[in-house]
């Protein structure tokens, strides 16, 4: 079993918490001000789910990165090695609404996110949908709410593709960071913000 962390703890982390804790399956999570101010979150999230600090967060074996876009390098910046273990990039380029998503230079934002976390094995997921959606039950009403990843390294999308159907998602595989992740990248990407439902 894959240890699991979360660094950030906001809408995001926060809705990746609870779907991890309402699977009672371990995770430490962390955000910038320390694990005192996260106990209400981890009351809420299940017993699963420990408040730890950046860098323990950071040190499991798949570590979901959930930050504001322009906080993430420094987030980033100071921790060990990755040596190859897998993040999961959830983050999109985007500032508060409305101002202008942040400019990339035309680049697949999670190539970015490749080259703030070097050494990792970097897949896009658990980014193309509104938080008020990732909190709720994937499998609730007799479908599978739909995931989608991308990632350049087969066996960490295979790790992050067995991480999804356990938490009760329907995961579609939408190939590498270059092509396959710009099709759920904010701003542009096609298929950004839908909420889709795999039946049957
Ligand atoms: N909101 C959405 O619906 C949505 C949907 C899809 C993707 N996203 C993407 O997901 C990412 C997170 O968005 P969000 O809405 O969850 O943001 P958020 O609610 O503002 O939460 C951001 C979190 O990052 C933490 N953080 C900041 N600097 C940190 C550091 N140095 N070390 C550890 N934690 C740090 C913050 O901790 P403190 O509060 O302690 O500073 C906070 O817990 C963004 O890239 C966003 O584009 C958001």
């Amino acid at each position: 079993m894959k240890s699991i962390g979360i660094l950030g703890a906001g809408h995001i982390g926060g809705a990746i918490a609870m779907r991890l804790g309402a699977k009672g399956i371990a995770a430490t999570i962390a955000n910038s001000r320390g694990p005192e101010t996260l106990a209400d979150l981890v009351a809420k999230a299940g017993p699963s789910i420990t408040a730890g600090t950046r860098e323990e967060a950071a040190s499991k074996d798949i570590v979901f990165l959930a930050i504001n876009w322009a906080k993430i390098e420094g987030a980033l910046t100071g921790l060990p090695p990755w040596n190859g273990r897998i993040v999961i990039d959830t983050n999109n380029p985007m500032q508060p609404p409305p101002l202008p998503a942040y400019d990339i230079g035309g680049r697949a934002s999670t190539a970015v996110v490749q080259a703030w976390a070097k050494g990792a094995r970097v897949v896009k997921a658990f980014n193309h949908h509104y938080y008020v959606n990732l909190e709720k039950e994937p499998d609730a009403e007799g479908g599978r709410r739909v995931l989608f990843f991308a990632g350049d390294d087969a066996h960490a999308k295979a790790d992050v593709a067995a991480l999804i159907d356990q938490l009760g998602f329907h995961g579609i595989d939408m190939g590498d960071v270059e092509r396959g992740s710009r099709t759920f990248q904010t701003p542009d990407g096609p298929l950004i913000a839908f909420d889709l439902v795999r039946f049957g």
